[in-house]
């Protein structure tokens, strides 16, 4: 049984197991120490709408989804949303399960009306998630991400 919870305090340790070349083979590559503390402080605060949760089945960390304001058109704000699924425990759905209860949450939020994603073309299994949980695939461009520019696909979803 899937669930989402919160990102906590404790879960610091789950950012390192998330920062190997493998895991961030389509995010640019692993971060320094100092740019994961600021990740888990962001992924902390609560003074931003959206949010970072775990996704859990029973008690045990399986990975991490979230959701946050993407206002790169100011006129129509949008969700985008982003994930990561510990290697041990990839390819036994939890991500799909996780999208489709991340969707629960932000159409009871209510505040948006779009959620997109933004997989790198060549993350099979991130297009492949998209694609499966309804989101229509409306461009495919480069899209400034750390420093870099990543050529990816805009998914999205009207809830
Ligand atoms: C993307 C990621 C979260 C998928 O997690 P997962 O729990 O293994 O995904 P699921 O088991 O729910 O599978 C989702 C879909 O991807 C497909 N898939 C999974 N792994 C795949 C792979 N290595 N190659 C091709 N397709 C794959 C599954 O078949 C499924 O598609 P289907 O429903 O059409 O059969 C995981 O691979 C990951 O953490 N990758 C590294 C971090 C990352 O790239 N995050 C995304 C940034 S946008």
């Amino acid at each position: 049984m899937v669930t989402l919870r919160p990102w906590q305090p404790e879960d610091r340790p789950l950012l390192d197991r998330f920062n190997t070349p493998e895991m961030t083979a389509h995010l640019v590559g692993p971060e320094t120490p100092d740019e994961l503390d600021r990740r888990h402080r962001r992924y902390l605060s609560v003074d931003r709408p959206g949010g970072m949760l775990v996704i859990c089945d029973g008690d045990i960390p399986v990975g991490s989804i979230g959701y946050w304001e993407n206002d790169e058109d100011p006129g129509a704000v949008v969700w985008e949303t982003g994930w990561s699924v510990l290697p041990e425990h990839q390819r036994r759905g939890y991500a799909g399960q996780a999208l489709l209860r991340l969707l629960d949450v932000v159409r009871a939020d209510g505040r948006h009306s779009e959620i997109h994603a933004y997989p790198a073309v060549d993350n099979a299994p991130s297009n492949a998630l998209c694609r499966r949980a309804g989101f229509t695939l409306r461009s495919t461009r480069s899209f400034p991400f750390r420093g870099e520019e990543l050529l990816s696909n805009d998914w999205a979803l009207i809830l």
